[in-house]
């Protein structure tokens, strides 16, 4: 019996898996734990529930394995720091030391929890952050031999990294190091557009399609050069994230597009959305730049992609039409939280030839019969409550849908990765044009550009959606057939996209027969999906949560597996 731990944690997104024989038991995200999203703290909570769980002990731990390797990162923090320009402040405060310091302390108090995790027979086991997020994508993919990319902000050094998968190996064929980095140019203007850097990310992508990309073109087209194999070089003069870890741009980059940096509070205007339309087209000519140089040296069809900016959709839906990659795997956890699996994987593949099959999504923690009973019970003052069997839960959910009601829908164990895939949902009617603006104003209290995302029959999902190849993990944005857009306004973009995510009956049997009846009821075999939670709040974890969340807003109904919950009118 081999378990492996893999974690991931200390920068954002903190995770941890457990592995035995390949076989990926469960993995987690510590925010599902914790509540405070995108936690970047060492996933106790989450090693403490996939260790009781599974009745693992430090005795029959065999491994731990950590998706990077602390003492490469450190090296390049400290060579960074050494081009900080001097400033009169900077010899006060002693910046530059600081810095260093903080990352040392966090690797040390890393470095310790993982000591005290281990048994007499534990070996740790440290992986290069790309290959972990090379290995996450390939082992879990459908494919034996495929080419891998992985685009993300940095890891030791490398921030982009080019390879092919074959069999149970995994050889590099080319990279691009930092500063270059597609991830922090992209979170760079996130946060000159006054969103949150390494969150914020999928609002600019939602902000691209309001915006003219061509605007800001030759000023986008300053800050990189191209080289050979897709590589390229960002011109620092105008970025400080090399050495600051509190900015991330300097004066120069307001300067240079003629505009201030806008403050989170302030109106985004007609300049903000030009921006976002051209680095979304920045970002996808180097992508593709990168995709082709890919394609041509690992003469492969298949595509398995990973790293952070594996979440931009939008480029991700384009690769099937513009490039000559066949068939394409982004797994469900992309960014560093997939690492956790890909560094166990990394280390279950140096010894072992046989593939395991991992294409479970589900992997977090679930709740039985009487968790529910016993939440159910502390907020029966509140709600009422019938219970049936889950097949016919299908059949009146799909008619409150129909009627524009706002269901949250709570089974199984909570998906691993950002995204609610039918056991955490939301989910409304995508035909309804008010239900756009009522989910962002009153659930998710959320800008209200943003449209929500479907969930479709997978088979049927060609009909709707020009699309030909199946998008189980919801990581792709594709357009809408123009004579259905009209008829879908809720999930239609205003350039007629939409970030689907196909569902077939062994995937999620429930949601496939509610898309199924809401085909017969509704016209169309499609429903809103967003992500069970509440703006600034991370997915609801347990059946009490939900409770709580759904009385905290005015969703009309909750599901909990197969009890239907509405609010008493006090
Ligand atoms: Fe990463």
């Amino acid at each position: 019996m081999k378990y492996v731990l893999g974690i991931s944690c200390g920068y954002h997104d903190s995770a941890a898996a457990l592995i035995k024989d390949g076989k990926v038991l469960g993995a987690c995200e510590e925010e599902r734990f914790t509540g405070i999203k995108h936690d970047s703290s060492f996933p106790k909570n989450t090693i403490e529930w996939l260790m009781e769980t599974y009745n693992v002990t430090s005795d029959n731990l065999h491994a731990i394995c950590y998706y990077e390797k602390p003492k490469e990162k450190l090296n390049r923090i400290q060579l960074s720091l050494e081009k900080k320009p001097k400033k009169w402040y900077d010899i006060f405060y002693n910046t530059k030391k600081s810095i260093l310091k903080r990352n040392q302390k966090s690797y040390e108090e890393i470095q310790n929890e993982i000591k005290k995790l281990c048994g007499k027979n534990t070996l740790i086991h440290y992986v290069d952050h790309h290959q972990s997020h090379l290995a996450y994508s390939y082992y879990t993919s459908p494919f034996h031999h495929s080419a891998i990319l992985s685009v993300d902000g940095v890891g030791e050094w490398e921030t982009t990294c080019l390879a092919l998968g074959s069999k149970n190996n995994i050889n590099k064929m080319g990279s691009i190091n930092f500063p270059n980095s597609l991830g922090m140019l992209y979170s760079t203007f996130t946060a000159f557009l006054g969103f949150k850097p390494n969150e914020g990310e999928y609002k600019v992508m939602g902000l691209a399609p309001y915006g003219n990309s061509k605007k800001y073109k030759e000023k986008f087209d300053k800050l990189i050069k191209k080289g050979k194999n897709g590589t390229f070089e960002i011109d620092m003069q105008y970025f400080t994230y090399e050495y600051d870890d509190k900015s991330m741009f300097n004066e120069k980059l307001g300067q240079l597009f003629e505009i201030p940096n806008r403050l989170p509070e302030e109106e985004l205007t007609q300049d903000h959305k030009d921006i976002a339309a051209g680095l979304q087209s920045l970002y996808e000519e180097l992508f593709f730049d990168l995709l082709n140089v890919l394609y041509e040296q690992s003469q492969s069809d298949s595509l398995c992609l990973s790293g952070g900016c594996a979440y931009n959709g939008t480029a991700n839906g384009k690769i099937l039409q513009r490039t000559k990659f066949k068939k394409l795997y982004i797994p469900p956890a992309p960014s560093d939280a997939g690492s956790a699996i890909g560094c166990a994987l990394d280390y279950h593949y140096r010894t072992s030839e046989i593939r395991v099959l991992n294409n479970n999504p589900f992997l977090g923690p679930g709740y039985g019969k009487q968790d529910i009973l016993n939440a159910m019970e502390k907020y029966k003052d509140k709600i009422w409550i019938e219970t049936k069997l889950k097949e016919q839960i299908v059949d009146v959910i799909a008619k409150e849908i129909k009627d524009g009601n706002v269901i949250g829908w709570f089974e199984g164990r909570i998906e691993f990765g950002a995204r609610a895939l039918g056991n955490r949902s939301i989910l409304a009617n995508p035909r309804d044009p008010q239900m756009k603006s009522r989910l962002n104003r009153v659930i998710k209290k959320r800008e209200g550009f943003r449209p929500f995302a479907p969930m479709v029959k997978e088979e049927l999902s060609k009909a709707y959606f020009y699309y030909n190849d199946t998008v189980p993990y919801m990581n792709q944005v594709v357009k809408v057939k123009e004579e259905h857009g009209f008829f879908l306004p809720s999930i239609t973009h205003v350039d007629n996209s939409a970030r689907i995510q196909t569902v077939n009956k062994n995937q999620h049997r429930y949601i496939y027969e509610l898309l199924d009846k809401l085909h017969q009821i509704n016209g169309y075999p499609i429903v809103i999906n967003t992500s069970f939670n509440l703006k600034d709040q991370t997915m609801v974890l347990t059946p009490e949560d939900a409770i709580r969340t759904f009385l905290d807003c005015e969703m009309d109904i909750l599901v909990l597996h197969n009890h239907i919950i509405k609010k008493k009118i006090l």
